[in-house]
């Protein structure tokens, strides 16, 4: 197969992330990476049209200056809580004589599951296949070539408000770039920072940005829950600005610098930072107070009260809240489940910078693009993402 260039752009609350690639046989080289402080973004959303292009346009040449060639098109990630999922059924007859399922018959089960009312001002970003059922008999992974009468599928639909969408490809085009995919952003960490296993017993991921928390929950391999909450470190900043009396940019600072939720860590000193004295134990408690509060909330998303049941294997943090030293161990303490960071897996080529929980997404978008492609030869009814994607089927080709 021949070598293909692809790239993403995370276009986050706190920062945004282009990263320019190729990729040949599955593997990713890293050639160009553009990070720069966002602007005109809020919980995930656009604000100002014209800032969010601005910052948009410099990660890309940042990312073009080291890759040595022009950024053309890029997967895009999404969030907001303006995004609501759904699972859905779609039963079909198998009329035909020989009664055995073809790919076409996949194509007509996904179709009527897809068929939700929604309200004008709604997309589908994303239609993905649950698993099927052939006369009952569940859990069937590709029916294709089964026999059968009935076939049945489970999907997981995932929605947004068309104007947050609208404004995200607005400011993406104008900043000279054609959109390959939108992909939302949960699924994107969860294919870059899940193992086979975590997914096959049930886990739990989320992504603790700047803005928001996305979360995606999978078990039995597919995936059963989406979410947002529109909290996150902006949150744990705020607090730190309003308890200790100080600016949100030198709370956000001393936050990265100094904050941990390592129980027993924070001892009584103090230290110094431009000319005023802090005490640790009052930092430290600030964040512990909104960490445990979010970590919290992001179990509660789960469809079910029982929910170390639901996910054996845990609950696995990714974003950049995640460098927040002991978050895990603070997770493990409060929720009495696994908890674990989750990082992007070690990738060729320029790709030092990518080594962080908060570049899970971007680097996610690269590997969700190239897993639906191998997916689609292994499993027939992810064919039409082979071709464009399932937003670009459903959404409509956000080239057009
Ligand atoms: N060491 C650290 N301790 C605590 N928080 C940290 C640390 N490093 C980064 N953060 C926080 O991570 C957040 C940024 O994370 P990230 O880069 O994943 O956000 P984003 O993708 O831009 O935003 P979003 O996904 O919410 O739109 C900021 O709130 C920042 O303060
Ligand atoms: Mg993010």
């Amino acid at each position: 197969m021949k070598r293909r260039q692809i790239a993403a752009i995370d276009v986050g609350t706190s920062k945004i992330c282009t990263v320019m690639a190729d990729t040949e046989n599955g593997d990713l080289r890293i050639l160009g990476v553009g990070v720069v402080a966002s602007r005109g973004m809020q919980k995930g959303m656009v604000v100002n049209l014209n800032e969010a292009k601005e910052a948009i346009r410099e990660s890309v040449s940042m990312a073009e200056r080291t890759a040595g060639y022009k950024l053309k098109s890029a997967l895009i990630g999404v969030t907001g809580k303006h995004i609501n999922s759904k699972n859905n059924r779609g039963v079909i007859s198998i009329t035909r004589n020989d009664h055995l399922v073809r790919q076409s018959d996949l194509q007509r089960a996904i179709d009527i599951a897809s068929s939700i009312t929604m309200p004008q001002d709604r997309k589908v970003l994303h239609i993905i296949p649950r698993n099927y059922s052939v006369d009952g008999q569940e859990g069937v992974s590709n029916p294709v070539g089964m026999h059968g009468f009935r076939l049945d599928v489970e999907t997981h639909i995932i929605t947004a408000a068309s104007n947050s969408i609208e404004n995200l490809t607005k400011c993406i085009r104008a900043a000279g770039v054609e959109i390959d995919d939108l992909v939302f952003n949960p699924l994107a960490s969860a294919e870059a920072a899940l193992t086979d296993e975590e997914r096959e017993k049930g886990v739990i991921l989320a992504d603790i940005g700047g803005g928001t928390t996305d979360i995606a929950a999978f078990k039995g391999n597919s995936i059963y829950h989406t979410s947002v909450l529109p909290i996150a470190g902006s949150q744990v900043t705020h607090d730190i600005s309003v308890g200790l009396g100080i600016p949100f940019e030198m709370a956000d600072d001393i936050k990265q610098r100094y904050s941990s939720v390592i129980p027993g860590e924070c001892n009584d000193a103090s230290f110094v930072e431009s000319g005023h004295t802090f005490s640790y134990p009052d930092l430290c408690e600030i964040v512990r107070m909104r960490v445990e509060e979010l970590l919290r909330l992001t179990i509660l998303e789960l469809p079910s009260d029982d929910y170390s049941k639901m996910v054996p294997s845990g609950l696995v943090i990714t974003g950049g809240t995640a460098n927040l030293p002991g978050i895990a161990e603070l997770g493990s303490e409060v929720l009495r489940i696994p908890v674990r960071v989750g990082t992007p897996p070690n990738l060729f080529g320029v790709s030092d910078i990518l080594n962080d929980p908060a570049c899970t997404n971007v680097v996610g978008m690269l590997l969700w693009s190239i897993n639906n492609r191998d997916a689609s030869k292994s499993h027939p009814a992810n064919e039409e993402s082979a071709k464009g994607g399932f937003i670009s089927r459903m959404f409509g080709n956000p080239k057009n």
